[in-house]
């Protein structure tokens, strides 16, 4: 517990209106002695319902509540995130690419308004209290995690809520930890904690149940790695992923269902949509695979890894991300082109790429060409082919020989 003259002044409460966030707000005040509690919405493309509950639980519980919008700065990250072909453990960074957006935002109001401190409603044990905080440490400020600090369970909570007459729904929406930005929509806890429970169709509210609808084709089309055009209208970065999820989403793209590591070590069952992230991995990747050389796909897997495992710490601001960031803008300026995907039962296929920077030409790899070029003819990859694995045959052959040789010997000293 903080000493009480370190708690004077107005704290700055990352705030949602839901139940975690809710008991924060006396908390601060009655457990940790500040004097007053501001909270803050950060808008990265939540659905309308969850500033109507923030409002709401906001006007009851007498809180000023500040909504910054941060869809913008959101989606250029999102976009970001597509150049590096990001994805952690298989599934498309969503929550953790949104953390330091939010963290800095709700900073920026502390200050504005002269806190004392910071607090966020995450637990122990997961992600996001080490995402929020890395960001906020960077500040004079003081950081609480009150849930954290002073180790409460959602049943407490209900408890202690229902005690001061909290303004707290119950019921079902209250059913699983919920967790939805632009990108992506990651749905966790109650019965989905058991890994071998088969999810209902309920979880899902971005996505069609896959199957039951035409094959759709959509065309993506990148300018220096970056997503700017849908089948041939410009939209910004917050549309275009607004309008892909919306298509990609009727076909059922974009559905995971996984075992997570979080950075505490612990393992987790999740589920995740996210149909826009699905679609625009997947033709970036087919664009990179038409423009680049192979060299550089293969160096940039182990850049885009690392982008990703940074992403997923909330370490945006570290000198290895700018460091990555600085390789994957360099190898992003020949990635302008187009794709064509395929949206079918719950698939996102491309099926289709073209680009002026193309490293490719028909009349060097066709069937229907006898040289390969002007001067390079089939005959020449004759020499080639003899030399092609000569180190691994003479290995191969050569500890054959040496296997017999030690058997010939075992037997020999036997006699
Ligand atoms: N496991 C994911 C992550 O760490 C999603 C977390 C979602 N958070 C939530 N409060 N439901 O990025």
């Amino acid at each position: 517990m903080p000493e009480p003259n370190d708690t004077e002044g107005t704290v700055a409460l990352a705030f949602s209106g839901g139940l975690d966030t809710t008991v924060c707000v006396p908390l601060l005040k009655e457990e940790y002695g500040y004097d007053d509690v501001i909270g803050v919405t950060v808008d990265v493309g939540q659905p309308e319902e969850e500033f109507e509950e923030a409002e709401e639980t906001a006007e009851a519980l007498g809180l000023d509540n500040y909504v910054v919008d941060a869809k913008d700065e959101f989606a250029d990250l999102c976009l970001d995130a597509v150049k590096a072909n990001a994805t952690y453990q298989g599934y498309p960074l969503g929550t953790a690419l949104a953390r330091p957006v939010i963290a800095e935002a709700i900073l920026e109001v502390a200050e504005e308004q002269g806190c004392t401190a910071l607090a966020h409603g995450c637990t122990g044990k997961g992600n996001d209290q080490l995402r929020f905080e890395t960001v906020w440490r960077d500040s004079e400020l003081n950081v609480h995690a009150p849930v954290r600090e002073l180790g409460l369970t959602r049943e407490w909570e209900q408890e202690y809520a229902d005690e001061k007459d909290l303004p707290v729904e119950g019921g079902d929406g209250g059913r699983w930890s919920i967790d939805t930005n632009l990108w992506s929509r990651s749905v966790e806890g109650s019965e989905l904690e058991d890994p071998a429970h088969v999810p209902g169709e309920e979880i899902y509210d971005w996505t069609e149940t896959p199957g039951g609808k035409d094959a759709e084709l959509v065309e993506i089309e990148f300018e220096q790695g970056e997503a700017v055009a849908v089948d041939g209208e410009e939209m910004d970065a917050v549309s275009l992923i607004g309008h892909l999820n919306d298509l990609a989403g009727a076909h059922g793209v974009g559905r995971t269902d996984t075992m997570e590591d979080r950075m505490l070590g612990l393992k987790v069952r999740e589920n995740y949509e996210h149909p826009a992230a699905t679609v625009l991995l997947a033709a970036h990747e087919a664009l990179e695979g038409l423009v680049l050389t192979k060299e550089e796909r293969s160096f940039k897997q182990g850049i885009d890894q690392e982008w990703a495992e940074k992403g997923y710490q909330g370490l945006v601001n570290a000198p290895l991300f700018r460091a990555l960031e600085g390789f994957i803008d360099e190898t992003q300026t020949r990635v302008t082109g187009t794709v064509t995907v395929k949206l079918q039962g719950g698939q996102a296929r491309p099926v289709g790429r073209e680009s002026p920077y193309a490293c490719y030409a028909e009349g060097h790899a066709s069937f229907n060409t006898e040289d390969v070029t002007d001067d390079i003819e089939q005959g020449d990859a004759t020499g080639v082919a003899k030399y092609h694995g000569f180190q691994e045959r003479l290995a191969n052959k050569v500890s054959e020989a040496a296997d017999a040789e030690t058997a010939n010997k075992a037997v020999s000293d036997d006699d």
